[in-house]
């Protein structure tokens, strides 16, 4: 659910008409609903009740300052993996004993600097990382918190591009290795082992693959207090998915398969929830420039394109498209809704039925909350989209849209000789 509704024929977020947003930040925007946010915040938060937990809100979904801003406020902790999501949360008032830092290629700077910062964890994915994290930690003269993130060696049954949970992934500790990396973990002096965790995928919709990873962290828990280790943190990583077309999974299929059964380890529990707790709390406004008909198809052309919201060109992902203000005597047609950036892969939907647009209306790509901005380049010398957050019937502009001058800052024109 979300609260982007029709009131007499006209899209809203919460009481705010889009097309009152679009007069006046102009398109392509992203529009984020507060309410929305706020509720699905909470709603997951709910899964965990009864049981020692943190969220920490997979930074990298959504990472506008004002969003960061409204979770910390909400008591919820960072899932972070570059010192730029550092410098987000903390600048966003997050508190830094709330950050976990993931990834498998920290830079020693990075390390440093969340070390600084004094982070409730590193997940570690690899030895040379934990050699890393303990010399930086030895010559500032601290102590590293760490976990180890293992590869549960599943199929987490999503897209291949989202999917880190298989054996032949580039993340995580493999499980044949897992127990043996905690022992030179402990050798180290600079460490402090505090955790294990994990992260399978994204967009997962169906029980199995976290009731197959809960096992194995079970499993894992139980050998390493067998060797002395205690624990206190046991991370689960995101991968919830959502509904972009007809998927459906229940979170109270997501508490019974993993969250039930690893409460009996009296740990406190981490997740990172990225997209369901922002996929569906935002829409990309944009506007139609074109229809064109050819002989053998029709095409909406739009003004935003794969540097807007890539995932439909990366993962042949479905947003649906709604128009911003419903013509009731458009037909329903069938057409690829494509933007104009040079590449046949530049398209935010293919064989689509909608009603026919036309040029200059508004169309709202729906569920663009997570991986829509973050995820938003220049290609074609095109500037990003502002961000908007409606909240009641208020809006911010919370994000001013690049301009073309931003695109050029930091380049220098040198005159190079023709021959
Ligand atoms: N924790 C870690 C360590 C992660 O790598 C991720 C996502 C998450 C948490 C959050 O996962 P979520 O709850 O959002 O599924 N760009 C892709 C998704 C990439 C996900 C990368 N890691 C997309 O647009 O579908």
């Amino acid at each position: 659910m979300h609260y982007f509704e029709y009131k007499q024929g006209e899209l809203y977020a919460e009481e705010v008409p889009l097309k009152q947003i679009a007069a006046n930040t102009g398109v392509p925007t992203y529009v984020y609903s507060a309410a929305t946010l706020r509720r699905h915040f909470k709603v997951f938060d709910q899964v965990f009740a009864g049981v020692d937990h943190l969220i920490c809100f997979a930074t990298k979904a959504l990472s506008n300052l004002s969003v960061l801003r409204l979770f910390a406020a909400m008591g919820s902790g960072f899932d972070i993996v570059s010192v730029g999501e550092l410098e987000r949360c903390l600048r966003a008032g997050a508190q830094a004993q709330k950050i976990v830092f993931s990834g498998v290629g920290k830079t020693k700077e990075e390390i440093a600097a969340a070390l600084k910062a004094g982070i409730l964890m590193f997940n570690v994915e690899s030895l040379p990382e934990l050699y890393a994290i303990a010399e930086v930690a030895q010559s500032l003269g601290a102590r590293a918190p760490i976990s180890l993130r293992v590869n549960p060696a599943l199929d987490p049954g999503t897209h291949p591009h989202i999917s880190t949970g298989h054996r032949t992934s580039k993340f995580g500790v493999p499980l044949v290795q897992i127990l043996d990396y905690y022992e030179q973990a402990r050798k180290l002096d600079s460490l402090e082992v505090v955790g294990l965790s994990t992260h399978i995928g994204s967009q997962i919709t169906e029980a199995r693959p976290f009731r197959e990873a809960g096992e194995k962290l079970i499993d894992i828990v139980l050998k390493l207090r067998a060797r002395g280790f205690e624990l206190k943190y046991l991370d689960l990583g995101g991968g919830v998915g959502i509904r972009y077309d007809d998927e459906f999974f229940d979170l109270a299929d997501y508490a019974r398969a993993i969250v039930e059964p690893l409460r009996e380890l009296k740990l406190t529990l981490i997740a990172e929830p990225g997209r369901v707790i922002v996929g569906n709390a935002g829409v990309l406004l944009t506007r139609v420039l074109y229809v064109k008909d050819t002989d053998v198809k029709r095409f909406i052309v739009v003004d935003s394109a794969m540097n807007d919201l890539i995932r439909p060109s990366l993962y042949d992902a479905y947003h649906a498209i709604w128009p911003v203000e419903q013509r009731a005597s458009a037909p329903l047609v069938v057409a690829d809704v494509v933007g104009p950036i040079c590449e046949s892969g530049d398209f935010l939907a293919r064989d689509r039925l909608l009603p026919l647009p036309q040029a200059g209306d508004l169309l709202a790509v729906m569920g663009a909350g997570a991986y829509g901005f973050v995820m938003a380049s220049n290609y074609n010398s095109r500037p990003r989209p502002a961000e908007v957050i409606v909240d009641g019937n208020r809006w911010y502009v919370v994000r001013q849209r690049e301009t073309v001058e931003d695109l050029m800052r930091g380049e220098r024109l040198v005159d190079l000789s023709p021959e």
